[in-house]
């Protein structure tokens, strides 16, 4: 496995690739690798014949420099594991690769990002179109893979393909959950015991939510009893929650809903003992 923090070496890696006739495949990520990224990348080697993986907590999308720094990093452990995947290179470039100072130059996002994440985290999706496009320069004609947990993003990511001609082709992947439903997150690592007990009541609040909605029918009950469960459960573990938002939107343009359509999502952030924690899921089987 070739070790790459040069961005321009990083192209040079993938054209050798392309043109011993290779299908190149990228997994971004920030590292602190959990089975969800492992799942990236099996679905990477399933399409691509040179599977690369990319490891940078881009400072440009935290609005919170302190959340920043407590990001969970853990590159040894992260190297070993990709290695013994066979993963064919890592992209592992430092902050100064990758955005050089001054900055001057960022991608301006605009729709979608006003809502759910975006409304919370001023400048977030600004910085991660950002580091993507540079990334997806980096990396030329490729098939790019994310999870499906990050549902807004996946959506800004498409919008950036397709509005500035990446040669990229985008695989979205299901989120991987605990057997107790909790969404795979490297900011799981962060939990406190209790906020770790109470947190799975986020997946089990969409299961009840599911069970209960209706196409046609209003949103605001199902929405405040799946609140409910999630408020009482952080209440019997004595985790500190913060609920940012639970909301119905539609999983086309992430409006929020007041009645039920047939491709709306539940979609929730909120902290647990200070740690934010994000989930979605479709209401409707398709
Ligand atoms: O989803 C992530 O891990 C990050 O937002 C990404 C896409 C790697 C950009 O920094």
């Amino acid at each position: 496995m070739r070790t790459v923090n040069d961005p321009l070496e990083f192209f040079a890696c993938t054209e050798e690739f392309r043109s011993a006739g290779d299908r190149v495949g990228l997994v971004p990520t920030m590292g602190a690798l959990h089975q969800g990224h492992f799942g990236l990348v099996e679905a990477a080697k399933r399409l691509c014949d040179r599977v690369c993986v990319s490891i940078f907590v881009n400072p440009l999308q935290f609005n919170n420099p302190a959340d920043f720094d407590r990001y969970p990093r853990d590159f040894d452990a992260d190297a070993a594991a990709l290695e013994a995947m066979g993963v064919a290179a890592i992209f592992v470039p430092g902050v100064e690769d990758i955005h050089p100072a001054p900055i001057n130059m960022r991608v301006a996002t605009s729709g979608i990002v006003d809502r759910q994440e975006g409304a919370h985290r001023p400048g977030h999706f600004d910085g991660v179109a950002t580091v993507v496009s540079k990334l997806f320069i980096s990396v030329g004609k490729s098939k790019v893979f994310f999870g499906e947990k990050d549902y807004q993003q996946t959506r800004v990511i498409a919008d950036l393909i397709r509005e500035f001609h990446f040669p990229v082709e985008m695989v979205v992947v299901p989120t991987v959950r605990e057997a107790d439903g909790l969404a795979l997150s490297s900011r799981n690592r962060l939990l406190t015991r209790a906020a770790r007990d109470a947190a799975p009541a986020m997946y089990a609040a969409f299961q009840a939510g599911r069970a209960n909605a209706v196409q046609g029918s209003a949103t605001a009950p199902v929405l405040a009893s799946m609140r409910r469960l999630i408020e009482d459960r952080a209440a019997q573990t004595g985790a500190a929650l913060a609920i940012d938002y639970l909301e119905a939107a539609s999983g086309e343009d992430l409006r929020s809903l007041e009645r039920f359509e047939a491709e709306t999502r539940f979609f929730v952030a909120a902290s647990y003992d200070g740690v934010r924690l994000i989930d979605n899921v479709a209401v409707f089987e398709k």
